[in-house]
């Protein structure tokens, strides 16, 4: 049986080009007692690979030229040798960019199993994976959420930015999204439970932040630092706090220097706090996190978006679209 992959070719400038990519097709080897044969459905398309490719992220060893390229997948057991992975199962985990991949159970796949909702397994790496994690956990953990207050999320129409609006409504709070086009800011007030929406790219922030949330914002969920975050800043309620989740507007060009932030005196003059987090710190919480969302789902109060291409030749493509501004909602690629 053949496995098609696609593997480090060169470290990425700017935008990553197809020809830091290598695809490989390779025979598969017979499983090992302990071993399991997953079949990849989807893989999930994030910011961070671009700093796989680079430098681990900081949180994972350097990517040699010639590895697989690094990510997370669903995908369905085809073959098992592992008594805990039964044919048909579905999971999801770190399957590399290819169309199979051969795991045994330990650590380091980091494979769940995905329980059978009735949904697109797609979601696994969704609403109802770690950038629906990532959305549940940065908001009410990091961002202590509290009802009646008021949130503002950069980013808005992201995957993780996607479910907070009506996550932020679920507890009886106000979200206002940004978002880069009139389009999007549409879908987050009409589809994604956002009571409002800033073009970042051709409104004034500031002036429209006043004008949706005159008393301030008590939350400021960050997904992409910079200059937002330095105008958030001085929008802060008296002990507001800002969920530093990322920083995409920084991770395109690494060559330019990293912004430098004015309005940092704002967290003192509030007695405010700013809070980075990794979303795998609260792993031993995910199933709360997956049933409690899935529930309201299926209650109609949290609706998702997801922006799908097709297969693994277009994983590039993918990720050069999260900074490109052009995904609406979780990007991925269905591959099986
Ligand atoms: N802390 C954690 O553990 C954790 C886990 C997962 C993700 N994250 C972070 O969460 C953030 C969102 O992740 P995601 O996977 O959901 O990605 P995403 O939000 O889907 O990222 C793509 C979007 O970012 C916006 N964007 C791109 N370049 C930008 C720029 N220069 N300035 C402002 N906005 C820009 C674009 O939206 P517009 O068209 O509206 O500009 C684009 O559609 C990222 O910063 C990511 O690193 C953190």
């Amino acid at each position: 049986m053949k496995n098609r992959r696609l593997c480090l070719a060169a470290r990425p400038g700017s935008l990553v080009k197809t020809t830091d990519f290598k695809m490989e097709t390779v025979e598969l080897p017979q499983l090992k007692a302990g071993e399991f044969l997953v079949k990849t459905l989807f893989l999930s398309v994030a910011p961070v690979m671009k700093f796989y490719m680079l430098d681990g992220a900081g949180i994972e060893n350097v990517m040699q030229i010639g590895d697989t390229m690094r990510g997370r997948g669903v995908g369905e057991v085809i073959e098992s040798r592992h008594p805990d992975y039964q044919v048909g199962d579905i999971v999801q985990g770190k399957h590399g960019w290819q169309e199979y991949v051969i795991c045994d159970g330990s650590p380091y796949h980091m494979m769940y199993k995905v329980r059978q909702r009735g949904l697109s397994f797609s979601t696994a790496l969704g609403v109802l994976g770690m950038t629906g994690f990532t959305s549940y956990f940065g908001l009410y953990e990091v961002g202590e959420l509290k009802a009646g207050e008021n949130v503002l999320v950069s980013a808005a129409t992201g995957g993780v930015g996607s479910n907070v609006g009506h996550l932020a409504k679920i507890k009886g709070a106000r979200a206002i999204g940004l978002a880069s086009t009139d389009d999007k800011c549409r879908l987050l007030t009409e589809k994604l439970g956002y009571v409002g929406a800033i073009n970042y790219k051709k409104e004034n922030v500031s002036e429209r932040i006043d004008y949706f949330f005159p008393e301030g914002i008590d939350v400021y969920f960050d997904n992409v630092g910079a200059e937002i975050l330095d105008i958030a800043l001085t929008k802060l309620r008296r002990y507001a706090r800002v969920v530093c989740c990322g920083r995409i507007s920084q991770y395109k060009d690494l060559e330019t220097a990293e912004y430098a932030l004015n309005n940092w005196h704002f967290i003192y003059a509030n007695c405010a706090k700013m809070k980075g987090f990794f979303i795998y710190d609260f792993e031993k919480d995910f199933p709360i996190a997956e049933k409690e969302m899935a529930q309201w789902i299926k209650e109609g109060k949290l609706t998702y978006q997801e922006d799908v291409l097709e297969g693994l030749e277009n994983m590039p493509v993918a990720l050069n679209r999260l900074f490109e501004h052009k995904n609406v909602g979780k990007q991925l690629v269905k591959i099986g």
